[in-house]
């Protein structure tokens, strides 16, 4: 795999392939799955494939499938399984979630306070997993009082880990607060394998100075990207020294949402014919929530969007949204 100078971060929730194509397509080098139970898909739980489901409009984008477990044997199977799918790019292991639910497993953050294991799950994934490459997402650390980003870098390079991405931030602080750059440099400077920097990036002036500050090998942009797709070309732009496009106004913002809508609608039909027995929303409902839940980031500070809100708590189906999103933000004459 090629190593992304830039990529979209994982996102439970909201990175499926409807966000992906979309990150894509403004930019974005490489994705990946929302996370994914090592042990789902291994004692085949009906949650787990719709997660591993791809559109033709990501065809031949690198994305990889982020696991999450702390068992290394199931681990190992699970990435054979990815493997095996034959679409693919690498698989990904969660080193980093902070929920309660994950770590109270022995999963995510949990990995950090056990650097031994973490390498002997990575060891067993990278042997099981060949010849796709495993990468890992961690942190900077627990908690301030134990900072170990180079050490976990170290222990996944030794492990065979092909490339890491660090998000600057420790577990206990869950995603908020500032970013601690040096300390991603610590990773940095620590291995040799490329080194993805996450946390913070909401301009592409933000990127360049992460990737300055870190010297790591690509950015990695999760929450800005909510919304603002054109971050992706804001940023790609920067980084060859070229002038970014004008970001877009309120009825270019538009078009953008309902074409996302009409990928997400694609997907939520797909898995709705690849999967009648997971017990999915119909995909009208679920394109509706996924507004409700991301979408409506896309209008985000402008004028209309809290009628756009106010409207959205009557707009139950899809042509109702869509009627909603035109008359909040008309579209442009000719459009
Ligand atoms: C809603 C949400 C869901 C997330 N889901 C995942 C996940 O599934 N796997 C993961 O490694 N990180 C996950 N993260 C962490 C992000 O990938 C990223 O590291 C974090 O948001 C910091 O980057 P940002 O400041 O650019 O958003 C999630 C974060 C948020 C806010």
């Amino acid at each position: 795999m090629e190593t992304p100078r830039l990529a979209l971060a994982p996102l439970a929730e909201v990175t499926d392939a409807a966000f992906r194509a979309v990150a894509f397509a403004a930019g974005a080098d490489a994705a990946t799955t929302e996370m994914v139970s090592a042990a789902g898909l291994v004692r085949g739980s009906r949650n787990t494939p719709p997660l591993l489901e791809r559109l033709p409009e990501e065809e031949g984008r690198p994305v990889s499938v982020q696991l999450y477990g702390h068992d290394p044997a199931e681990l190992a199977e699970a990435s054979r399984l990815v493997a095996g799918l034959g679409r693919f790019a690498a698989v990904d292991l969660n080193a980093g979630c902070p929920m309660r639910r994950i770590v109270e497993n022995g999963d995510g953050a949990a990995l950090m306070r056990d650097p031994a294991l973490l390498g002997r799950c990575v060891e067993a994934m990278v042997r099981a997993a060949a010849p796709l490459p495993v990468t890992v997402k961690t942190r900077i650390g627990a908690d301030p009082d134990h900072p170990a980003a180079a050490e976990l870098a170290r222990v996944c390079e030794a492990a065979g880990a092909s490339l890491l991405a660090v998000h600057g931030r420790y577990a206990s602080r869950v995603h908020a607060g500032p970013v601690d750059a040096p300390r991603i440099a610590e990773a940095v400077a620590a291995v040799r394998i490329p080194v993805l920097a996450n946390g913070g990036i909401h301009s592409a002036a933000q990127a360049l100075a992460l990737l300055r500050e870190t010297g790591a090998a690509g950015a990695m942009v999760g929450r800005g990207a909510l919304g603002a797709p054109w971050l992706f070309t804001e940023i790609q732009a920067a980084l060859a020294g070229r002038r970014a496009p004008p970001p877009p106004g309120p009825a270019e913002r538009a078009v953008l949402a309902k074409r996302h809508l009409a990928l997400s609608l694609a997907l939520h039909r797909r898995l709705r014919e690849r999967f009648p027995d997971a017990g999915g929303l119909d995909p009208e409902a679920a394109v509706v929530l996924d507004f409700r839940r991301h979408v409506f980031h896309y209008f985000h500070g402008l004028p209309g969007a809290a009628a756009l809100r106010r409207r959205m708590g009557s707009a139950a189906s899809l042509p109702d949204l869509l009627a909603a999103i035109d008359v909040a933000f008309p579209p442009a004459p000719g459009a």
